[in-house]
């Protein structure tokens, strides 16, 4: 071990240390990042593949501008020409249409079956029977209603002519005197009528039809078309008021899919207050014939054909039958040539992309929770690792693997083409995922600082990633989309990080999803300023957060689990604090304390004497201090309050090795913790190398080194990595801490055999403890404690262990609890054997055994029936002895060394030989286990 004296580790050297340790640590868990990277490369290519299925879906032919290969100029070479007129209604849409065709207009006419006819639900008598469905023959029916019931009548008695009349020389424009009508579901546009393209018949109403009422009309349009037309008769009925029109309508409507009750009626008209100066009238259509019913879109194509009929009957009425208003054509607009596009991924890449950032969450709260849970922080921490470092490298290594992790998620995704990377700008984007990912690793701080448990983390995290991701895309995305919703509302509800996430990404989807429609580009940053855009007040509520939860989050882990305690008002107190030089306090404070002292136990208490001579003097060389140390924990469910240990008084000077020496349960690891900062101190305290553990901890960390009861170690990194990481905070460089590395492995017998450059998980249980032990002393620490070193040791190992810590003892103070008298004896200078939460006795091993020992202790065995004989002999012998000990002729006797001369007890024995048989006997003297015995159970 390097000898050389150093200060505590700088910051940065802090860091570094923790930054390598990171990064190794980091190599060995490639297999889980890779898993983790592979996560967004999968939905990306997943979304990708579901794309261009979609992609393929729609733009096969059926869906693309019809085409046919032609003979244009009529030499035999066929060139494939596309168009309008080689596509069905649908593929329209897609065609490039610069001069749109005409088609006559048409009236939505109820198929034969579906007319009203009188039943159950409708019982007007003036209904048709319904016979009439059998042969195709029903009448299509038009209610009205007005304030004139004769005016009503001449007007709807108006509305249809008696005829089919055309005008062979200007056939086309004459069709418009005929009231032309198809049952086919009309689609959105007009550019093909499917009523002329499809298998259907046309039909013409009239008010009464001929027999033989089936006759052929041809339409030119794009082409020309020859289409059946029949002939349907119209049922024109009057009823009393435009309520009792609706509630005939409402019973008509067809509901389900049982054909059975259906009566729909062609059109309904209210000519309310109409008369001769005044047209006034409404109509009800039913626009609910569609295309499809995924378009959803009503349709109003067939409508205005019934305004125009009910107009021409008004005029004809009152300007007589000459007048005609005829409605000869519908025509779209022109239009270019489209591709149907949906971009699937700004569909449903916001719930995707959402999970896949989320999924952040739980790598960086586990992660801290595990070095909580295993204790490596606070062993990090007693190894002089401050926080001010711990925070800043473990943020920036949680910073830099999010964004490694974004970065490759944006720029995979642009290079296989996701509209939601390549159409938003870049900017704004890596903008957004830089706070959002700042925001999400200071949650994780704050998060982590209330588990305590890895597996509970976990789960609570991924549940909080897929049930964040659902909520939002079910749930706020429907608040977000109902523009009723209170704004205020929205912004209360993305406070919460996971729906500004969420709310970030559905602005890019939505103009992604625009901007792709209308082959144009997504987000700018001038599309910040939209009344509708949601992504500046999220940047903003982010930003904000961040830095508010950064701050709690750290202030929560000084208060709540930093280990040293620190009072909600901490900051106040210790504000600039500086490194105290003395640590000198009155000790007329400590009057009112309680004392628990035992009047017998001298060396205690001349212990006590001399921790108070040395608290008035003004500097001390001692290393440890302990000034009437207690520990009381309250009482819990009913339990009466534990007083753990009750007023230690301790002083060690370095080059010194005190054995804690005690029965389970006695108050040793409690007073190990406090002497760590594992716990603070119910009352009393203890000064290491001046400085009070009450307040100074921080900087006692700094030249401390502890051997915990159970290993604390990283499973992944190796038993050199460990101790270059320690070696690194305890501020050695360079060659000497590589030479004190080596030093240390070989010490501990880790050297050999490549086990340095194992990972401590595949360590056996003896080599994690000297891995520990090894910890505990690099670096130099003035004051070291090792609780329970040895167990577990082979017997070899140990004796190695002893001279390591014979060594180390030269220059520092060490406290060290162990089981194993032998250990004790071979190690420590002095002991103190603690019972029941104090001391008991405190001196030297020679000591103790001449102040407890004092006497022989002498086992003979012999059969059942000699005891007697035994016991006589033994008070001949020495009338003082003391039976300790009997079991089927098995005796043990302690005998006062003043009574006694061994020559005796051997004649004796010689004696006892020749009249009984002696199956085994021995004397020994006292040994420090009899003095542990003695002591514990005097206690
Ligand atoms: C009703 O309309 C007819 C024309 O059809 C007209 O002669 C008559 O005066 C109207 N009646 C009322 C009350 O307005
Ligand atoms: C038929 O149409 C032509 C041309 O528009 C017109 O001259 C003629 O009068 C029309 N015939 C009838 C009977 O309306
Ligand atoms: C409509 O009114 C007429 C006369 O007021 C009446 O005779 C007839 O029953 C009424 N029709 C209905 C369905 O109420
Ligand atoms: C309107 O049309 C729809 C679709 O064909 C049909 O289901 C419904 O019954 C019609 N409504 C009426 C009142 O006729
Ligand atoms: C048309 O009828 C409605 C309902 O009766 C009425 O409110 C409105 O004033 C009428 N319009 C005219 C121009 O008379």
């Amino acid at each position: 071990m390097a000898d050389t004296s150093h200060g505590p580790s700088s910051f940065w050297t802090q860091a570094d240390a923790l930054l390598r340790k990171n990064l190794t640590y980091q190599k060995r868990n490639a297999k889980t990042n890779c898993r983790l990277i592979l996560f967004p490369f999968i939905l990306c290519i997943l979304l990708v593949i579901t794309q261009s299925l979609l992609d393929h879906e729609l733009n096969k032919a059926s869906r693309k501008c019809g085409c046919k290969d032609v003979d244009i100029n009529g030499n035999g070479q066929l060139e494939k020409v596309c168009g309008l007129q080689y596509s069905d209604a649908f593929q329209a849409a897609t065609c490039s249409i610069p001069s749109p065709p005409q088609w006559p207009p048409l009236l939505q006419i109820p198929a034969p079956q579906y007319r009203a006819v009188r039943s159950e639900v409708i019982p007007f008598t003036d209904l048709p029977n319904d016979s009439c469905r059998s042969t195709g023959s029903c009448p299509v029916t038009i209610l009205f209603t007005g304030n004139n019931q004769s005016l009503g009548e001449n007007l709807a008695g108006n509305m249809f002519p008696s005829s089919f009349t055309v005008n062979s020389s200007n056939y086309m424009d004459s069709l418009a005197y005929n009231a032309l009508g198809s049952d086919t579901e009309p689609k959105r546009d007009n550019f093909i009528d499917p009523a002329f393209i499809e298998n259907s018949t046309l039909y013409y109403v009239q008010h009464q039809c001929a027999s033989n009422s089936t006759l052929s009309i041809s339409v030119q349009s794009v082409i020309e078309f020859q289409k059946e037309a029949a002939c349907v008769q119209d049922l024109k009925l009057w009823r009393n008021s435009s309520s009792e029109i609706n509630e005939q309508l409402f019973k008509g409507y067809r509901k389900g899919n049982s054909d059975e009750k259906i009566n729909e009626i062609l059109a309904a008209y209210d000519f309310l207050n109409s008369n001769g100066n005044n047209f006034n009238v409404s109509i009800w259509y039913n626009s609910t014939y569609k295309e499809g019913d995924i378009q959803g879109q009503f349709n109003y194509l067939r409508v205005p054909r019934f305004v125009n009929l009910v107009s021409n009957a008004y005029l004809q009425f009152f300007q007589g039958p000459g007048t005609k208003m005829l409605f000869e054509f519908v025509k779209e607009m022109p239009k270019a040539a489209s591709k149907i596009n949906v971009d699937l991924a700004s569909l449903l890449g916001t719930l995707f992309f959402t999970w896949v950032i989320l999924q952040l969450f739980p790598v960086v709260l586990t992660s801290l929770v595990y070095e909580k849970q295993q204790k490596l922080r606070i062993m990090m921490k007693m190894h002089g690792l401050g926080d001010g470092p711990y925070w800043m490298i473990s943020y920036a290594y949680f910073l830099s693997i999010s964004l490694m992790y974004m970065l490759v998620f944006v720029i995979f995704g642009s290079v296989i083409g996701l509209k939601f990377f390549t159409l938003n700008d870049y900017g704004i984007q890596i903008v957004f995922y830089f706070i959002y990912i700042n925001l999400q690793i200071s949650v994780a701080f704050l998060v982590a600082a209330f588990f305590s448990n890895v597996k509970t983390a976990t789960v609570v995290g991924y549940i909080g990633v897929f049930g964040t991701g659902l909520l939002g895309g079910f749930l706020f995305a429907n608040f977000v989309e109902d523009s009723s919703f209170p704004r205020g509302w929205i912004i209360v509800l993305e406070l919460y990080p996971g729906f500004s996430l969420y709310r970030g990404l559905y602005e890019f989807s939505q103009y992604t999803f625009t901007g792709n429609a209308m082959g144009t580009h997504g987000m700018r940053w001038g599309n910040l300023s939209d009344s509708k855009n949601g992504m500046r007040q999220v940047l903003i509520i982010m930003f904000v957060e961040w830095l508010v939860l950064l701050f709690v989050a750290y202030y929560v882990d000084q208060v709540l689990s930093s280990g040293s305690g620190k009072s909600p008002l901490f900051f106040l107190q210790n504000f600039g604090k500086k490194r105290p030089s003395s640590f000198r306090k009155p000790s007329l404070q400590r009057q009112g304390s309680k004392v628990f002292v035992d009047m017998d136990k001298p060396d205690v208490i001349q212990e006590r004497e001399k921790v108070e001579q040395l608290l008035l003097e003004p500097s001390t060389t001692h290393a440890i201090i302990c000034d009437n140390l207690q520990k009381v924990y309250p009482g819990r469910d009913g339990n009466p309050e534990k007083l753990a240990v009750r007023g230690i008084s301790l002083a060690l000077p370095p080059g010194e090795c005190f054995g804690m020496l005690g029965p389970n349960g006695a108050g040793k690891t409690s007073f190990i913790s406090m002497m760590i900062g594992l716990t603070k101190p119910t009352s009393g305290t203890a000064y290491v190398q001046g400085l009070d553990i009450r307040t100074h901890m921080d900087w006692i960390y700094t030249s401390m080194g502890v051997c915990p009861q159970h290993d604390l170690l990283w499973e992944t990194l190796t038993g050199r990595e460990h101790l270059l990481f320690y070696g690194r905070l305890k501020n050695l460089k360079g060659s000497a801490l590589i030479q004190a590395v080596e030093e240390s492995l070989r010490s501990v017998n880790l050297f050999n055999g490549g086990v340095a450059d194992k990972q401590a998980g595949k360590y056996s249980g003896g080599m994690k403890r000297r891995l520990s032990v090894a910890i505990s002393l690099i670096g130099d620490p003035k004051v070291v404690y090792m609780d329970e070193p040895s167990t577990g040791l082979d017997p070899a190992s140990r004796s190695n262990l002893w001279n390591v810590v014979k060594r180390a003892k030269q220059d520092r103070a060490i406290i060290l609890t162990t089981h194993s008298m032998e250990e004790a004896e071979a190690l420590c200078d002095r002991l103190g054997v603690f019972v029941d939460g104090s001391l008991q006795c405190i001196g030297n091993p020679k000591e103790l055994k001449g102040r407890y020992g004092g006497s022989y202790v002498f086992t003979m065995t012999t059969s059942l029936d000699h005891e007697q004989e035994v016991v006589m002999m033994v008070q001949q012998l020495s009338p003082n002895a003391e039976r300790t000990y009997h079991t089927s002729g098995t005796q043990k006797f302690e005998m006062p060394k003043n009574e006694v001369r061994i020559a005796d007890v051997f004649h004796a024995v010689e004696i006892a030989k020749s009249r009984f048989p002696v199956f085994a006997w021995g004397l020994s003297d006292t040994t420090l286990e009899d003095v542990f015995i003695k002591v514990a159970n005097g206690a």
